[in-house]
Order: C-alpha cells, then sequence, then structure tokens
C-alpha cells in the first residue's frame, strides 16, 4: 500500500471505529469474552438503521403490492424504492433491471431453468472449479437436456486457468457462468477477460458476485455483464437475493411464471410474493454503505463510501496476513495479501488441527469464524483439502477492528504453542 493510500486507510479505520455501535450484536458476549464477528463471507451483521427500516414496514401497517389503498401503495414504493437503490449500487440501468427473491440459490436455478428451455441440444455452458454450488448446480443439472458442461481449471494457487478459459470458450458456447471473487480463498477472477472471450463467441456472462459486492464498488454497465446475481445479508442488509439481467434480455427468457403475474423483466422471474419488510431493509443497506461516502447523489456515494470500506478492510487484512504468517504450521491458500486484487477473506490449515477444531476451540474465546468448504465444494475437493475438513475461513468487514485482529493471531499463537506441548 502506498504512503497515501495507507494513510486514507487509517483514517477509514478511525470512521469505522467510531460508528461500530451501529451495530447492536457487537454488544454479546461469550464466556466474557466480546465477540468478534469474522465470519462476513457467510453473513454480515446489520445496522440499526437496516433493523429500524424492517421495523418500521410492519409498524406502519403490511399489504400486498398493487392494490389501490394507502399500505399497498406503501409496499409497491417499497419494493422500487429498493430496486432503485440496488441499481445505483451496481450502477444498472434502471431499478427495472433488478429482480428479487429468497437468495441468490433459488434465482440462478430458475435463471438455470429458462436458459436450459432456451438452450439447444449440442450447445455448452463453461462454468469453473472455483465457485461456490450455487453458480456451479444450476448449470450442471442441465447436463440431462444434451447440454455439455465444461469447467475451468483451478490453479494450485488458488487462480483460475485463463488460458484453460480460452481453449475452452468456443462456438458453441452460450453461456459463462463465473463468480467474481471467490467466497473460499479470497481470489478475485478476471471479468474483463472473461467478457472479452465471450463476446468473441457471442456466448452470454453471468457473473456471481455474491463475494466481490461486499468489497468493491460494481458497475454492470461498465463490465458489461448479462447477468449478475448477489445477495444482501452479505453487505449489511436483510436475507434477499437479487439478479441483475441486461436491458431486454429476461424478457426474452421462458422463466416459471403464473399467468397472473406481470410477464416482462424484473417481474417475470419473481415468482409468488415478495418479502417487502426485508426489501425496506435493502434499501436501507445500500443508504448505510453510501453514508460512509460524501458527493452527490446515492451513486457517487456508494462509490465513496465503498472504497473506504475497501481500505479499511484490505489494512486489517495485511495486518492479519503479517500476524499468521509466522505461525508454525499455518498454510495459507489463495492469492497472497499483497496482490490487492483480492477480497479480505484469508484461509488456511493448522497443522495437526482439523478446522472445525480450531474453529470450536476459537469460538469458546468469542470468534465467530467458519471452518469446512463454505459450499464451494469444488475447489476444496481440487486442491486436495476435503480429507482434511477444508479450510478454516477469516473473512473481514467494515465493522473488525484492529484489535480483534492481534487477539485472534494471539489465540492462534497460544493454540499451537499448547498443541506442542
Ligand atoms: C460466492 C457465493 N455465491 C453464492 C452464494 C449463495 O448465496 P445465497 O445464500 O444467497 O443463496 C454464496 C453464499 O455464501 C457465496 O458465498
Amino acid at each position: 500500500m502506498s504512503a497515501k493510500s495507507n494513510q486514507d486507510a487509517v483514517r477509514a479505520s478511525h470512521d469505522f471505529l467510531r460508528r461500530r455501535g451501529e451495530f447492536p450484536a457487537m454488544k454479546r458476549t461469550v464466556n466474557g469474552h466480546p465477540l468478534a464477528y469474522l465470519d462476513g463471507p457467510g453473513g454480515t451483521q446489520v445496522p440499526q438503521s437496516v433493523i429500524d427500516a424492517v421495523a418500521a414496514y410492519y409498524q406502519s401497517g403490511t399489504a400486498n403490492a398493487h392494490g389501490e389503498f394507502v399500505t399497498s401503495r406503501d409496499t409497491d414504493r417499497i419494493v422500487q424504492g429498493a430496486r432503485n437503490a440496488m441499481a445505483a449500487l451496481l450502477n444498472a440501468e434502471s431499478g427495472n433491471n433488478i429482480a428479487f427473491g429468497a437468495n441468490m440459490t433459488s434465482l440462478n436455478f430458475s435463471l438455470g431453468k429458462a436458459i436450459g428451455r432456451y438452450l439447444q441440444p449440442g450447445d455448452e455452458i463453461l462454468i469453473t472449479q472455483l465457485d461456490h454450488e450455487a453458480n456451479r448446480g444450476p448449470w450442471l443439472n442441465l447436463r440431462g437436456n444434451n447440454i455439455r458442461i465444461r469447467e475451468i481449471t483451478l490453479k494450485p494457487d488458488g487462480r483460475l486457468d485463463y488460458e484453460d478459459m480460452e481453449r475452452k470458450i468456443n462456438e458453441k458456447t452460450r453461456l459463462l457462468a463465473i463468480g467474481w471473487a471467490s467466497n473460499a480463498l479470497g481470489t478475485v477472477n478476471d471479468i474483463r477477460m472473461a467478457r472479452a472471450l465471450t463476446h468473441r463467441v457471442g456466448a452470454w456472462l453471468l457473473v456471481d458476485a455474491v463475494h466481490y459486492v461486499p468489497h468493491f464498488s460494481v458497475d454492470v454497465q461498465s463490465h458489461d455483464v448479462d447477468f449478475l446475481l448477489c445477495s444482501t445479508y452479505k453487505f449489511y442488509g436483510p436475507h434477499v437475493g437479487l439478479l441483475y439481467a441486461r436491458t431486454g434480455i429476461l424478457d426474452q427468457l421462458p422463466t416459471d411464471r403464473l399467468r397472473t403475474q406481470d410477464q416482462r423483466a424484473p417481474y417475470c422471474i419473481e415468482t409468488g410474493t415478495l418479502n417487502f419488510a426485508a426489501l425496506a431493509g435493502v434499501q436501507a443497506a445500500v443508504e448505510y454503505i453510501a453514508s460512509h461516502g460524501i458527493g452527490e447523489g446515492l451513486r457517487n456515494r456508494v462509490v465513496e463510501g465503498m472504497q473506504r470500506i475497501r481500505d479499511h478492510e484490505h489494512r486489517l487484512a495485511e495486518r492479519l496476513w503479517l500476524g499468521l504468517e509466522k505461525i508454525p504450521g499455518l498454510k495459507f491458500y489463495g492469492p497472497p495479501m499483497q496482490d490487492s486484487l483480492r477480497t479480505p477473506t484469508l484461509s488456511f490449515t493448522l497443522e495437526g488441527m482439523t478446522p472445525s477444531e480450531v474453529c470450536s476451540r476459537l469460538g469458546h474465546k468469542g470468534f465467530c469464524l467458519w471452518g469446512g468448504h463454505f459450499y464451494a465444494v469444488r475447489p476444496i475437493e481440487v486442491l486436495g483439502l476435503s480429507h482434511r475438513g477444508g479450510l478454516v475461513r477469516v473473512g473481514v468487514s467494515l465493522y473488525n477492528t484492529e484489535e480483534e485482529i492481534e487477539r485472534l493471531a494471539a489465540e492462534l499463537r497460544g493454540l499451537v504453542a499448547g498443541a506442542s506441548r
């Protein structure tokens, strides 16, 4: 990090520390230890403003959408507000490019079914060995329809093999389904390259951005993606999934839908009633991110807020890497921390202990950490880690502090020292 960006990161860290009390869950303790939430990749904590927005929806009277009375109009306004806020977060063409659902996995399955009906026998879909199962299962399901699914190889360093991507993409490829960032290793994939290759053969590009959106600002138009999915519970919001689809594309697809529902995008993939209270929280989550930036308009504040979040998280993750790298028997997986194009999610194994043992021992000391495969079961298999119980994963979020990072490093050193005695 340059001296200037380090200064910016330190300044950002002070602000995040000052505002940490906005997250009520930070007050919780276990066995007398304050909880250190280091499982952001599994789901982040929620600020009071998001909790208030969800509660306010119920307090002021709930109703279904598209009615002629006041509470129903409130519901319509909340749903459109959430679409518009997400459009600002992703720089989508408009709020109507955003569809909501229960979670990313369900939306991707719905989209997968619709795309499956659209494809012809012999068509190919390209997936990767690095992806979460939520961006593999919906595509692997299409194999029975005479659709060939090919897989881009993961290299031992935790990065995708781009030569393999180039080799496997061809004129039969209809879709490349790729994660933007790995929730298991923190690797950030080259979406511009993926776009260039898919353009060359006229294939669609679908990006699973669940682990990317919490850490970087996103511009779907500049990256020119066809589909992008993410989940707001990974960035300070409620449990809601969403799908961005480029203008005009979702309307062409035979999604599962009732004849009673609006047949146009984004409604044509939203089956049944949405979780309106949670959608009130989605808008509040985007506004919370924007509250860390300054400037004119929601989009500008989101972009600046995300930059400050990135600076702070990256600085803490660098510190964590330095604190852990000298621990005997600890082995990191995924790209090194010096690689600024990675998320602040560090994963490792510790000799002589399974990841679940490490997480359980640290759990008693107040650390919320995950061990295992995190549903990114394919990279864990490819890296030969399945029989060892996967990885320990530490995910840094905006509310984490230097003190938590130092405390974690000290506890891990203590664990190793205790085990070797
Ligand atoms: C990278 C990635 N993709 C997809 C998912 C699935 O998201 P959801 O829980 O919204 O279905 C996750 C969840 O952890 C994830 O980390």
